[in-house]
């Protein structure tokens, strides 16, 4: 078959790194091909290359058959090609409209073509967003509408290959199904898109093709998804079997360790009460937006708590910010790691030994050189954390080997309630399974774990009780023995 887009012998090398390593396959027109990898595997790299941000080391990439040398991404936009970032690429102080215009124009076009111009994105963007206010700053949209402010910019172009780089880790459901049903479209019309995903349901939904990388290397494209199977596609990607990723270890339950009572707060409008004893792992489910994230941080001080109380060993804890919740032996890994926990310029070493402790304190903590290194060699390989040294600068990893990087901070940290808040995000099926681990040791050593997760499977799998809440209220609470998909979802979906 002839493919509208064909990477040919793709090799891309980073000092101490093959990200791409003799990558050739091809993307069909009216299709959507999945690309599958582990963490580093290198999809992020590729899309960069098609996109023109990053040069091939050698290689070439043909389009209608025809060689293609993207010296810049205006360049790649000529030819028709956008990508749709793991990180969006918006200026949120901008507003929409500049967003729209901002770049991608050529230098010399005056006002009124720009004018012109925005009138025709603007009705294409109104298709794709319901309340498309042309004067809005980007930083006061949701994830999923400025996902479809970067479609609009890519439709806006005229974009024949759109490449979407793991779109729906910070999407609500509604926005899931939304981005679905436009992806569809696109397909429909015949463009050539190319889907990155650590979420194997998604492959299968909305996927036609899939290529698997391991390492930098193309392992296999299977050009039907009906030849392939969900642990077919995870064994090629991982190059191993896994059976079972959460791996569940019942524990001994101590005594209780933690508690709150009518407590409320910042996005938890209802009073919330519950405990977690020592040994135990504690999973709250719920839709995006339902008030887990905001309960977790009201616990950590990081907004205020309105009313109710804080209780660690049985005794009553006043926590007024994140300094006195450390102090009282809880630590939160947040949910946003990126935008609240990575330093870009520092060394992966660095980014995990400076402790959360460390990092709200800000006092004299007397490092200890050899016993940080100890610790970050021991997450690098636990976690399989894919980089050439310690001291590599984290901005240079892959998207979920910084995710690993900052969890394993937390996870660094002697506290004895740790709160953690998708734990999983961005991250593949091989480091998950030893990420769950992590949870069953930490509870085993007598501490307490709350975990927020989305994915159903994950809340079912790992946790000993599940809360779910809904509207900011808890509205169910299940035993590790009754929980169901069908149960929870139940609890956690607005009542008709
Ligand atoms: N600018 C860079 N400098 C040095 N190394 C880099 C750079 N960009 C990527 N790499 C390395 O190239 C490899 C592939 O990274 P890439 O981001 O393509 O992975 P990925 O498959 O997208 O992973 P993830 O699923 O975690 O997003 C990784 O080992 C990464 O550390
Ligand atoms: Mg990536």
């Amino acid at each position: 078959m002839e493919h509208f887009l064909e990477f040919k012998n793709i090799t891309k090398i980073f000092p101490g790194v093959k990200a791409l390593d003799d990558v050739s396959f091809g993307v069909a027109r009216g299709s959507v091909h999945g690309l599958v990898g582990e963490n580093g595997a290198g999809k992020s790299t590729l899309l960069k290359i098609l996109s023109g941000a990053y040069s091939p080391t050698s290689g070439d990439i043909l389009i209608d058959q025809e060689k293609k040398v993207f010296n810049n991404t205006r360049d790649a936009l000529h030819a028709k090609v956008a990508i749709i970032y793991q990180e969006l690429n918006l200026v949120p102080e901008l507003t929409v409209a500049e967003n729209l215009l901002l770049g991608h124009f050529p230098q010399h076009s005056g006002f009124l073509n720009k004018h012109q111009m925005f009138r025709v994105a603007k009705k294409q963007i109104e298709e794709l967003m319901e309340e498309f206010e042309p004067a809005t700053k980007v930083k006061n949209l949701s994830i999923g509408q400025r996902q479809m402010l970067e479609i609009g910019k890519a439709l806006l172009h005229n974009a024949e290959i759109i490449a979407f780089d793991e779109p729906t880790s910070s999407l609500s459901e509604r926005e899931v199904t939304q981005l679905f049903r436009i992806i569809k479209n696109l397909r429909d019309q015949g463009k050539a898109i190319i889907y990155v995903s650590h979420r194997m349901d998604e492959i299968f939904k909305i996927c036609d093709t899939v290529t698997v990388f391991r390492d930098g290397k193309h392992i296999q494209t299977f050009p039907e998804m009906q030849a392939v199977t969900h642990n077919l596609l995870v064994q090629r990607m991982v190059g191993r079997e896994i059976k079972d990723v959460y791996g569940y270890r019942p524990r001994q339950k101590g005594e209780k360790l933690f508690e709150v009572t009518q407590l409320r707060g910042k996005g938890v409008k209802q009073d919330i009460s519950f405990d977690v004893a020592r040994g135990e792992i504690v999973g709250f489910f719920g839709l995006v937006g339902a008030g887990r994230s905001e309960l977790l941080k009201v616990i950590f001080g990081a907004t205020p708590l309105e009313s109710g109380q804080i209780f660690v060993n049985g005794q009553s804890v006043s926590i007024k910010n994140p300094t006195a919740a450390i102090r009282h032996g809880i630590c939160l890994s947040p949910e946003d790691r990126k935008d609240e926990g990575i330093i870009p310029v520092r060394s992966v070493s660095e980014n995990i030994n400076i402790s959360c402790r460390r990092h709200f304190l800000r006092a004299g903590i007397f490092l200890n050189k050899s016993k940080e290194r100890e610790n970050t060699d021991h997450f690098i390989a636990k976690l399989a954390i894919k980089t050439p040294s310690r001291n590599q600068l984290i901005g240079n990893l892959s998207g979920g080997n910084q995710q690993k990087t900052i969890l394993a901070r937390w996870l660094s940290e002697k506290v004895a309630v740790f709160l953690l808040d998708e734990p999983t995000r961005g991250i593949d099926v091989g480091a998950k399974y030893e990420i769950y681990q992590l949870m069953y040791q930490l509870a085993e050593e007598g501490n307490a774990v709350v975990f927020v997760s989305s994915d159903l499977p994950e809340i079912i799998g790992v946790a000993d009780r599940v809360f779910v809440m809904r509207d900011g209220a808890i509205t169910g609470q299940l035993d590790r023995k009754d929980v169901s998909e069908e149960r929870l979802l139940s609890m956690a979906l607005p009542q008709a």
